[in-house]
C-alpha cells in the first residue's frame, strides 16, 4: 500500500481538520459536513496527480491549446452514511465520475466492544478495470472497509484503488495493508495513535456519521 498522509506538510488542509476536531465547532453539523468536502476536494486534488493523463487539443475561441487531461475511468464509491459529505468533495473535482453507494455498519449482537459489520445495500456500475475511488472518513479498525472490498469483487476488479479517509488509526492502516492490493493507495488527512475499547479513533473527531447528519437509534 502506498500511503499518503497530507497534514505532515503545513496546509490550508490543517485548519479544516482542526476545525472538525474541535468540539466547539464540529457541532454546527453544517460547517462539519462542508469541512469534510473541503478535505475531499484537497484528498481528490492531491490524488489526481497520480492519475494518467493523455494530450487533448482544446479549441479556444481564438486558437488551440495542448492539455493533458485525466483518461482513467473513475468511479467514487462511499460507505453510507459517514462517507457522503466525502464523497460530494470528490464529486466537486471529478464531476464526470460513475458513483457506487454501499453500507457498512458496526453490529453490536453482545455488548459495546464486540461489533461485526454488516454490509447491506449495495449499488454500483461494473468496476472492471476502472479506477475506484473509496471514501470512508474515519478509518479505525479498518473492517468496514476490508468487509466492503469483499463485497465490491461482485462488481468486477479494479484496475486500481485509491482510499480516500480523513483521519485513521495506526492499527486500521496496518490492518487494511495486509487485506488491500499491494498497489491501492492511501490518502490519508491526518492519523491518530489509538482506538479506545469501543473502536473509535482517539483523539480523532467523535462520531463522522453522527456529527454530520444527527444520532441515529
Ligand atoms: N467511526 C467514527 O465515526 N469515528 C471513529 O472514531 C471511528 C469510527
Amino acid at each position: 500500500m502506498i500511503i499518503h498522509q497530507l497534514n505532515t506538510t503545513n496546509s490550508i488542509l490543517n485548519t479544516f481538520i482542526s476545525e472538525i476536531r474541535d468540539e466547539s465547532i464540529q457541532q454546527d453539523s453544517m460547517r462539519f459536513r462542508r469541512n469534510i468536502e473541503r478535505i475531499g476536494e484537497i484528498l481528490g486534488y492531491e490524488l489526481s496527480k497520480t492519475l494518467n493523463y493523455t494530450k487533448n487539443i482544446i479549441q479556444t475561441p481564438l486558437g488551440k491549446k495542448e492539455v493533458s487531461l485525466i483518461n482513467n475511468d473513475i468511479v467514487l464509491c462511499s460507505i453510507l452514511r459517514a462517507g457522503l459529505p466525502l464523497h460530494q468533495g470528490l464529486q466537486n473535482y471529478f464531476d464526470k465520475a460513475e458513483n457506487a453507494y454501499i453500507s457498512a455498519y458496526r453490529h453490536h449482537p453482545n455488548n459495546d466492544a464486540e461489533f461485526e459489520i454488516v454490509v447491506e445495500y449495495f449499488a454500483s456500475p461494473s468496476l472492471e478495470n476502472k479506477t475506484l475511488l473509496l471514501a470512508d472518513p474515519m478509518l479505525a479498525t479498518g473492517n468496514s472497509l476490508v468487509a466492503v472490498l469483499e463485497a465490491l469483487k461482485k462488481n468486477g476488479t479494479p484496475k486500481e484503488i485509491h482510499l480516500v479517509c480523513v483521519i485513521g488509526a495506526s492499527e486500521g492502516i496496518e490492518y487494511i495493508k495486509k487485506h488491500f492490493p499491494k498497489n491501492t493507495h492511501l490518502w490519508i488527512a491526518a492519523v491518530d495513535d489509538t482506538l479506545n475499547d469501543k473502536g473509535y479513533i482517539i483523539p480523532g473527531l467523535g462520531d463522522a456519521g453522527d456529527l454530520a447528519f444527527g444520532e441515529k437509534l
